[in-house]
């Protein structure tokens, strides 16, 4: 089981430092927003750029913005190992998929509360992590919105049965309340953001999900034999 800390509800003045309170973090996710695909504006490329030279924690970037296409190579440029585009915003995934994975970047495609699990069968192969949105994007601190656990399970199945290995990902109201459901289903790695860094000891919160996580029983499929899930 993998947290991966999103760094949007953190003190933006010394995001470095911040990224430092996280030590025991998986990976840390940075949120970049454009105003287009999402109505919020928060950091781009120069600040991604600087950031990669303050850490070698993994960096996990999800891309919010409506031009993946253009843009996400040149985060997978900045030796970030994880890019994420969202499928509603890319115009040829399949494309920028090997474009990132030529480059050295993990690829991630998230998909949206209302967007079907079918959106991503044809394109499995080329990814290495789903990114499964349970608040609408733009903003941290939102509920979590139990009607996409079904498609969690439903992507989990998807993998199985390609024998593949992918992360599962939920990106959003992800606390101490919600991650139980979310491993049930099927996820494995947590993005948590107000969760951890309104946390008295941001740290201690990310080991205690993490902790949590890891006594749940994982959902259908999720041992990842294949099989499609044992009942
Ligand atoms: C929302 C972002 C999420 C958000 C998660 O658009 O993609 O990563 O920061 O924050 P919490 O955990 O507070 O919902
Ligand atoms: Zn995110």
């Amino acid at each position: 089981m993998r947290i991966t800390p999103s760094i949007l509800n953190a003190n933006f003045a010394q995001l470095g430092a911040e990224i430092a309170r996280v030590p025991s973090a998986d990976a840390i996710h940075i949120d970049v927003m454009d105003n287009h695909f999402v109505p919020n504006l928060t950091i781009g490329l120069p600040v991604v750029e600087s950031l990669r030279t303050t850490t070698d924690q993994m960096l996990d970037i999800h891309l919010m913005i409506a031009d993946p296409d253009r843009w996400a190579p040149a985060y997978a440029e900045t030796g970030a190992e994880s890019v994420t585009f969202h499928m509603e915003a890319a115009k040829a995934p399949v494309r920028l998929a090997r474009e990132l994975r030529a480059k050295g970047a993990r690829v991630g495609a998230a998909l949206n509360p209302a967007t079907p699990p079918m959106a991503l069968k044809m394109i499995l192969g080329e990814i290495d992590m789903v990114t499964i949105m349970s608040v609408e994007p733009g903003f941290g601190g939102q509920a979590f919105m139990d009607l996409v656990l079904p498609k969690v399970a439903a992507i989990r199945r998807m993998i199985s049965a390609q024998n593949l290995d992918i992360w599962v990902q939920m990106d959003g109201g992800i606390s101490l309340e919600t991650i139980e459901r979310c491993v049930e289903a099927g996820a494995d790695t947590f993005v948590a953001g107000a969760a951890v860094f309104r946390a008295e000891d941001p740290d201690h919160m990310v080991r205690d999900l993490r902790t949590l996580a890891e006594k749940t029983t994982p959902g259908l499929g999720a041992h990842g034999c294949g099989c499609g899930g044992h009942r």
